[in-house]
């Protein structure tokens, strides 16, 4: 490129805190994933979220909370979207494609972190929907195979459909080649997926809190019921969903802790407002 050249060309109009989409993949009518470039300056703990958007016609931002779906050594960032057609953000970010800029807040922040649990030996991420994003950045990272012996990912949609992003994403992790290398030719039974649909027949369905309490989830993976001593777990789906397995988890003997206060889960809404 020479001077002249660079000189012709228009500069692109950057946002502030601009990132540039790499790739965009949709995965059902209202469900799609995209990677944006990631900032030099941005560190985060796998499971944590920040603020991304697009500006409205008038140029002002248009922010939402999103959490990082991308483990924490990616070079890019990875989030998994929900369409909402009349949403102020999704009704516009639903159409990005690859060299698009988002406006991304570099402070991550949220309570879906290893830190906030306790030691324990089986960690439960438990998911409705868009709720698994952050769970796509902790089964990545080695920490999580690092602190706990098996990982049990629940992920509970409607549709099976809708389980295609977090079952193809469990699926290649429980085949890695270099996490066997790792972890053991057994890795897969240190990943247990436990994917159910409430609304179409399928072979595994169920609401997560059904299982738990008929006991179901227990019998098909022949593990033993959850327990304080050896149980952890990690809550992130609707307010009602979040409230009833926070309800079973208690019923368990669990606690609920935080960053400052480690215990035996945690607990995050996947979006706010659905009338509860
Ligand atoms: P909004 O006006 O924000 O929402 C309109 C309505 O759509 C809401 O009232 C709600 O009923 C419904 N809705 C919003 N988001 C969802 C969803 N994810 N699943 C089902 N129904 C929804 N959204 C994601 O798609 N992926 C994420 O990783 C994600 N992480 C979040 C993390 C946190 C901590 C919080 C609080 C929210 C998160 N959200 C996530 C929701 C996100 O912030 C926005 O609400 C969503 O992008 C829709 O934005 P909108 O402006 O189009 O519509
Ligand atoms: P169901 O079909 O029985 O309502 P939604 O799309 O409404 O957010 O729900 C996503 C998934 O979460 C659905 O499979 C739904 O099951 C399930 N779900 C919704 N609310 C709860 C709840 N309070 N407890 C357990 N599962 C729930």
């Amino acid at each position: 490129l020479t001077v002249a050249d660079a000189a012709a060309k228009p500069a692109k109009k950057t946002l502030p805190d601009a990132q540039t989409v790499t790739s965009v993949r949709h995965w059902t009518d209202s469900l799609f994933s995209f990677r944006v470039t990631r900032p030099a300056s941005l560190r985060f703990r796998s499971g944590e979220f920040v603020m991304i958007g697009l500006p409205d016609d008038n140029g002002k931002p248009i922010l939402r909370a999103y959490s990082i779906a991308s483990p924490n050594w990616d070079d890019e960032l990875e989030f998994y979207s929900i369409k909402v057609q009349d949403g102020p953000l999704t009704s516009r970010l639903q159409h990005i494609r690859p060299g698009d800029q988002i406006i991304l807040r570099p402070k991550p922040v949220g309570t879906l972190v290893l830190d906030a649990l306790l030691p324990g030996k089986r960690m439960w991420f438990l998911a409705t929907g868009t709720g698994i994003a952050p769970f796509a950045s902790l089964m990545r990272d080695p920490e999580t195979y690092e602190r706990y012996e098996q990982v049990v990912m629940m992920h509970t949609c409607r549709t099976a459909d809708e389980l295609t992003y977090g079952r193809e994403l469990v699926e290649n992790l429980r085949h890695d080649p270099l996490l066997a290398e790792l972890y053991g030719d057994d890795f897969a039974n240190r990943l247990l997926y436990y994917p159910t649909t409430t609304r179409e027949t399928t072979d595994r369905m169920g609401r997560i809190t059904d299982n738990f309490t008929t006991g179901k989830v227990f019998a098909d993976l022949g593990l033993p019921p959850i327990s304080a001593q050896t149980d952890r777990a990690m809550i992130c789906g609707s307010l009602a969903f979040n409230i009833d397995v926070k309800a079973v988890l208690e019923g368990f003997g669990l606690r609920e802790g935080a960053n400052s206060d480690p215990r035996e889960f945690v607990v995050e809404k996947a979006f706010v407002g659905d009338g509860v």
